[in-house]
């Protein structure tokens, strides 16, 4: 049994998404919300479908635009028993960099919601390894779990990070040519420290890059990190199952 620990199931994605879901009747997917209608998609998925577990959350793009009702929505539903953790949440300074503050403060709103709940948080960051870093350090207590969704930074941020017991998204990326950084960080962590995701319907793998991403694609992932860690593949995908299921405390 494999584990895509980051997905995107919605029906304006894909035409065959009952397809796409069933190819995984096998596995298990953690479909991830995003903005609000991307949350209640989420809960409908969970409710539907047995090997769907679902984290909710409000991505720092709409951190401007976010409504009190929407984090009300995400602390009404963390009592469901698939939500396993809030998410994607985090600073994305890449296209926009002019609203730092207001990033930072939902972002830590998000992070103490999952503390208060004792949930799991999925961080999407780019281009703010540093204010990441930061806040999470302001704010772990010793006992949050935290997932770093499709990790695109250094090694040396991944050892601060792994003083927080961090585990590391790893997804299609891996499989790109130019993917020099992420290879070498894969290289470094332990197999352990790992959890696999698609980010589908974004980030394929090679050799499928410009089609649509599906779950069932998180295969060739497990294959590239075997052959990067010189590991049997049966090896990287009980490893990084064992992980996921304690990151996210699924019971199955
Ligand atoms: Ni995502």
């Amino acid at each position: 049994m494999i584990i895509d620990t980051h997905c995107h199931l919605d029906k304006r994605d894909y035409d065959n998404l009952e397809s796409v879901i069933m190819n995984m009747s096998n596995d298990i997917m953690i479909a991830s919300g995003a903005d609000p209608k991307d949350n209640k998609n989420v809960i409908d998925l969970v409710n539907n479908y047995q090997n769907i577990y679902g984290t909710i959350g409000i991505h720092p793009e709409f951190a401007n635009t976010y409504t009190e009702d929407d984090l009300k929505f995400i602390e009404d539903n963390l009592s469901n028993p698939k939500i396993v953790g809030i998410g994607e949440i985090g600073l994305d300074y890449h296209w926009v960099s002019d609203n730092k503050e207001e990033q930072k403060q939902l972002f830590i709103r998000q992070i103490r919601l999952a503390k208060k709940y004792n949930k799991t948080i999925v961080i999407h960051s780019r281009d703010a390894a540093s204010d990441t870093l930061d806040i999470l350090k302001q704010e772990y207590d010793g006992k949050l779990k935290i997932n770093m969704h499709c990790y695109s930074y250094s090694i040396e941020t991944a050892k601060e990070l792994l003083k927080m017991n961090v585990k590391f998204g790893i997804g299609g990326v891996i499989t790109f040519k130019n993917s020099k950084k992420i290879k070498e960080v894969v290289d470094y962590l332990s197999l352990s420290d790992i959890v696999l995701e698609t980010d589908s319907p974004y980030l394929t793998p090679e050799p499928y890059r410009g089609k649509k991403n599906n779950p069932k694609n998180v295969y060739i992932v497990a294959e590239k990190i075997a052959e990067l860690k010189d590991k049997n593949i049966e090896i990287v995908i009980n490893t990084t199952t064992k992980t996921a299921l304690s990151q996210f405390d699924l019971s199955l």
